[in-house]
C-alpha cells in the first residue's frame, strides 16, 4: 500500500512525531508532505522518512480564522491542491494527520477519486475552533473521509458531538516505542550533573511547547504555594519552547518566575530531543494544560520513562492514567489543588514508585507502537477493499 501523508506544519508538535512512527515502516512506499519547510522536514530526514515541503512559506491561517478564505486569497489553496493532485496519483491512499491538511486532502480526494483517511488529533469543539471552521471540518470528513482515526475517546465525541459520522470513527490510541524510552542510568545521571541538580533535590519536569494553553504558569504559581521549606528542594525544568512565536508568553513566564523569586529553581530548557533521558532525570512529570488535552503524548512518555506523572483533568489524559493506579489527575488551572497534591507526592516517596512501575507495565500493554500501526494497517487495509468492492 503507498501511503501520502499530509500535514500542514513544518514543526515537531505531537502530531508530527506520532506521524514519524506511524510513517516509518513503509519507507518509499509513502511520502509526506508538509505544507511548509522547517525542523520537522530534517527529523524525517534523518529517519529516512520520503518527505517534499509544498509551499516555500509558512501558511498564514490561524485556528480562529476561515480557512477556506484564508487558503483561498492566498493562492494556498489552489497550489496545495494542484500539487497534491499530481502527487496522488503515485499512491493508494490520501492520509491527513491535521486539521488544515483536512481541507486539502479532502478536496484532492474528490478531484481524484483516491481513498481519503482523516487522523483526528484535535478537539472540534468551538474552545478550539471558529464555527465555520468546525462546520468545513465535519462536513469534509463526512463527505470524504472513509475512515476518521481519532486519538482519544475525547476527540472522538467531540466530533460526533460536531455533527460528524460515528461509525466511521474509530478510536487508535498513539503508540511508542519503548526501547526508545530505556535511558541508560549512566547517561542520566551525567545529565542531572549537566544540569546541576543534586540527589537530594527533587526535580519536576514539564514537556511542552511554550504556549499559554499549556499552562506552564499553573505550575509556577503551584510551586510558590508549596511551604517554603518543601519548596526549597524543588527544581523545575520547563523543556520546549514557543513553537508557533509565543513569544509574549515566554516573556510573561520569565516575569512570573523572577516575581516569585524562583528564578535560581526554574530552568527553561527549551526544545530537546533527548526527552527520555530528560523525564528519567525528573522524579516528577507535569503536565497542566489549562485546556482538554487531545491525547498528550508526554503522559503516556513518562508512564514508559517509569517517571510518576500528574496530568490536568480534562480530554485524552483522562483516559490515560487511572488515578492511584498508574498517575495522577488534578483539576485544569487549578494551582491550588496542584501544589497540594505535589506536595502529597512529595512526600510518599514508595506508593509514588509503586504507581510509577505499575504505569510503566500498564503502558507497554496499552500503547505500545506495534499495536497501533497494525490498528492504524487494518483499517487502511478496509478503506482500500471499502473502495474496490
Ligand atoms: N517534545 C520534544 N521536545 C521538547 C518538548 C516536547 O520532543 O522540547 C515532544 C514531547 O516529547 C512529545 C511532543 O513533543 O512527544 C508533544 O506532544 P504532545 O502530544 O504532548 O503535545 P502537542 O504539542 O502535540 O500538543
Ligand atoms: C496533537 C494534540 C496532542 C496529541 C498529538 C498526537 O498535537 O494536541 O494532544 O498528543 O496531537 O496525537
Amino acid at each position: 500500500m503507498r501511503i501520502l501523508f499530509l500535514d500542514q506544519s513544518g514543526k515537531p508538535g505531537g502530531a508530527e512525531l506520532s506521524l514519524m512512527d506511524l510513517a516509518k515502516p513503509y519507507g518509499d512506499r509513502c511520502l509526506v508532505a508538509l505544507f511548509e519547510d522547517g525542523p520537522f522536514r530534517q527529523r524525517l530526514e534523518q529517519a529516512e522518512i520520503p518527505v517534499t515541503c509544498l509551499l516555500d512559506h509558512g501558511m498564514k491561517v490561524s485556528k480562529d480564522s476561515a480557512w477556506w478564505q484564508g487558503l483561498g486569497s492566498s493562492g494556498d489553496l489552489i497550489a496545495l491542491l494542484g500539487k497534491c493532485l499530481r502527487l496522488s496519483r503515485d499512491y493508494d491512499v490520501i492520509y491527513a494527520n491535521t486539521s488544515k491538511a483536512l481541507v486539502v486532502g479532502a478536496l484532492t480526494s474528490w478531484l481524484s477519486g483516491k481513498p481519503f483517511v482523516y487522523h483526528l488529533r484535535d478537539i472540534l469543539s468551538r474552545e478550539h475552533f471558529s464555527q465555520s471552521n468546525l462546520r468545513i471540518a465535519v462536513t469534509l470528513a463526512n463527505a470524504r473521509a472513509c475512515a476518521v482515526i481519532a486519538n482519544s475517546k475525547a476527540t472522538r465525541e467531540a466530533f460526533i458531538q460536531a455533527g460528524g459520522k460515528s461509525e466511521r470513527c474509530h478510536v487508535v490510541y498513539n503508540g511508542f516505542d519503548p526501547a526508545q524510552y530505556q535511558a541508560e542510568p549512566g547517561k542520566v545521571e551525567e545529565l542531572r550533573r549537566n544540569l546541576s541538580l543534586s540527589p537530594e533535590q527533587f526535580v519536576i519536569g514539564h514537556f511542552s511547547r511554550l504556549s499559554p494553553w499549556k499552562g506552564q504558569h499553573v505550575l509556577i504559581d503551584a510551586i510558590t504555594q508549596i511551604s517554603s521549606e518543601t519548596r526549597s528542594r524543588i527544581v523545575i525544568l520547563l523543556v520546549g519552547s514557543a513553537l508557533f512565536g509565543e513569544d509574549d508568553y515566554v516573556q510573561q513566564l520569565h516575569s512570573q518566575v523572577n516575581a516569585a523569586g524562583l528564578g535560581d529553581r526554574v530552568q527553561f530548557l527549551g526544545f530537546r530531543s533527548d526527552i527520555p533521558q530528560l523525564m528519567s532525570a525528573c522524579n516528577l512529570v507535569v503536565h497542566s494544560s489549562t485546556s482538554p488535552e487531545p491525547f498528550g503524548r508526554v503522559i503516556v512518555e513518562a508512564m514508559f520513562c517509569g517517571t510518576p506523572v500528574v496530568a490536568s483533568q480534562a480530554g485524552g489524559a483522562v483516559e490515560l492514567i487511572e488515578p492511584e493506579v498508574t498517575g495522577w489527575l488534578s483539576p485544569p488551572e487549578d494551582a491550588t489543588a496542584l501544589s497540594q497534591l505535589i506536595e502529597r507526592l512529595m512526600g510518599q516517596f514508595q506508593q509514588v514508585a509503586q504507581v510509577a512501575e505499575q504505569a510503566e507495565h500498564v503502558s507497554h500493554a496499552r500503547f505500545h507502537l506495534g499495536q497501533t500501526r497494525k490498528l492504524i494497517q487494518g483499517i487502511l487495509n478496509n478503506c482500500l477493499e471499502t473502495e474496490v468492492s
